[in-house]
């Protein structure tokens, strides 16, 4: 379905063609003088030139072939020579009636529909989940519902970190501590327990206490170096234990995202990218792009017209390791291979983009991408706290993830059993619906390049821009929903009468524009800049207008398919941020 720009841009342009000037310049955009008219379109300005002719005379022209055209109230050429452009009430009607009936309200669609890969999350196997992976879990959990809702093959990777001295680090302490165990034997050739050695918990206080170990004890630290390097070269015992890491970590994992409401298609890690490594290494080799320089194997992707310093990548360390960027490209080989995907799409914090663009020139260079699979990086800034440092715990330490929902969990449970309107045993559900959308809207509504600042109390409130404050919106309508003795779903947009009623009218038909720029830019903060408009346009109809108190059957009807039509572009929209709503609050 075509947007409700086009649609006008269409009559318009007609018109410009009627009067004798080139159609192009009947486009039509949104007003930016909503006071004087909703749409707006200046193409006579542009004509202007052309035909040697004062922009007024040439909008008066147009102007006066869209007199008695059905779908204007009014049109308007005013100085310069604007066309100011009001619609039909009909002309509402219409489209929000084809919006209502069709499938996804008929937003837009990606015309030629993409395979795209999304790299998000990132999280670091058998370390905890701090607010640095909470952010590419949000931007990307949104990114990927965007691209999917318009039309996009999407496959998220959720990229473990699962290959690297962590690994190395907890093989080392657990040796120290339980030297008996066959995993550290290299003669044991029988097969190894099925039960890993260590709790979940257990887990999480071995890593810690080993990192801080390899600070200050060198020998330590040079331990969990070879061990990574065994573990890597294929050390039975040591990949044996390193599944048990896997099992136990990744189990967890699965949980704390299940809590986020961030789901993954598949679960490759850095691990899964190993066997690729050394036929490319060959390969980049046999091409002459990888070079021996300084005991190290490394390629050049500076290019001619560098601005900035471009260092060479580092495939091989002098002691025989690979690196980040290592991992990095043989994923790619392994992701061109399994998906051959149009596009992949990085969603990692913005600090890394060094990393990507030499991994992204290295891809280039050596082939491994080609030219027609776009590469793209979507890096995001840093959450801070009221203290406009990065957000860290009372204590100083590095907040957990799990500690931080549950704090904001707790929070909105207080208000929630304050407001007194949700029964004693729903609170804690309905606690954790609200406190997702705070702190996902609280995020999103930032464009992801920008540091923003976590306030708890703000992105928990109930009024303002808020994610609990649109929530709201919803539950409101649903209310009144609840309270309509007929089926709203089967009664159809009206011509709006008066004007919030016309407002939230128009407010709904930009759904469409607002998804194709919020898929252009990989931005769910258009997403959810709309919501709040959209928000904003429902509340003050709310407040004016009587909707079940209305005596007249028919107008009552119109608003009730309204106000059910926004409910569900408003629901629509909340998902494709991640979140959803309850039903009371
Ligand atoms: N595990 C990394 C980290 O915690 C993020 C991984 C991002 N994705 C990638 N393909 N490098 O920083």
């Amino acid at each position: 379905m075509d947007r409700l720009v086009e649609r006008i841009s269409e009559k318009v342009s007609a018109a410009f063609a009627q009067a004798g000037y080139a159609a192009e310049y009947g486009d039509v955009s949104f007003s930016n003088r909503p006071d004087l008219c909703e749409f707006q379109c200046n193409g006579a300005m542009k004509a202007a030139k052309a035909a040697r002719q004062a922009p007024i005379v040439i909008a008066q022209a147009v102007a006066e072939r869209l007199q008695g055209e059905s779908m204007f109230a009014q049109v308007d050429a005013a100085a310069p020579g604007f066309l100011n452009l009001k619609l039909a009430p009909e002309a509402y009607a219409e489209y929000l009636e084809q919006m209502r009936t069709a499938p996804r309200f008929g937003a837009w669609e990606n015309p030629s529909p993409k395979k795209v890969v999304i790299d998000y999350g990132g999280p670091n196997v058998a370390k905890p989940l701090h607010i640095g992976h909470l952010r590419s879990a949000i931007i990307g959990e949104s990114v990927k519902r965007i691209d999917r809702f318009c039309g996009d093959t999407v496959i998220g990777d959720i990229h473990l970190g699962d290959w690297g001295l962590q690994m190395g680090l907890i093989i080392t302490e657990t040796r120290a501590r339980h030297p008996e165990l066959p995993y550290f034997d290299p003669d044991f050739t029988g097969e190894y327990p099925a039960e890993p050695p260590f709790t979940l918990s257990e887990l999480e206080e071995i890593y810690p206490a080993a990192s801080a170990k390899s600070k200050v004890d060198e020998a330590f630290a040079a331990a969990a170096h070879d061990a990574t390097f065994e573990l890597q070269s294929g050390r039975r015992g040591y990949r044996a234990l390193w599944q048990h890491i896997m099992n136990l970590s990744i189990a967890d994992l699965k949980k704390n995202y299940a809590n986020l409401d961030v789901s993954f298609d598949v679960w490759y890690g850095e691990s899964d990218a190993q066997p690729y490594i050394a036929p490319m290494l060959e390969d980049l080799k046999a091409k002459g792009l990888a070079t021996v320089s300084e005991d190290a194997l490394v390629m050049e992707v500076a290019e001619e017209g560098d601005t900035k310093e471009m260092p060479p990548c580092i495939l091989v360390k002098s002691d025989g390791a690979t690196l980040y960027a290592t991992s990095d490209l043989a994923t790619m080989v392994q992701r061109m291979k399994d998906f051959q995907p149009d596009r992949i799409l990085y969603v990692v914090d913005k600090r890394q983009s060094l990393h990507f663009e030499q991994v992204f020139r290295a891809a280039r260079k050596s082939g491994i991408v080609p030219e027609q699979t776009e590469l793209s990086f979507l890096g995001f800034g840093t959450m801070n706290g009221t203290d406009g440092k990065p957000f860290k715990t009372r204590e100083g330490g590095v907040m957990r993830l799990e500690t931080l929902i549950s704090d904001i969990t707790d929070f909105v449970h207080e208000k929630v059993r304050e407001n007194q309107i949700v029964s004693e045993d729903e609170t804690e559900a309905t606690a954790k619906i609200i406190a997702m959308a705070a702190l996902k809207y609280g995020d999103l509504q930032n464009q992801p390049g920008k540091d923003y600042i976590f306030d708890m109390g703000k992105f928990a409130a109930f009024e303002g821009n808020t994610g609990p404050y649109l929530l709201y919106t919803i539950v409101r309508i649903k209310s009144i929903l609840s309270r309509y003795d007929g089926d709203p779903d089967v009664l159809p947009i009206q011509p709006p009468v008066g004007p919030e009623e016309k407002d939230l009218m128009l407010a709904l038909s930009r759904f469409s524009d607002n998804l194709a720029l919020a898929y252009r830019d990989n931005a769910p903060s258009t997403i959810a800049a709309y919501l709040y408009e959209l928000s904003g346009a429902y509340n003050k109809f709310y407040h004016e207008v009587k909707i079940l108190t209305e005596p007249d059957e028919n107008r009552r009807a119109a608003y009730i398919a309204l106000i059910r039509l926004t409910q569900r572009v408003l629901e629509q929209c909340i998902d494709l941020l991640g979140f959803s709503a309850p039903e009371r609050m």
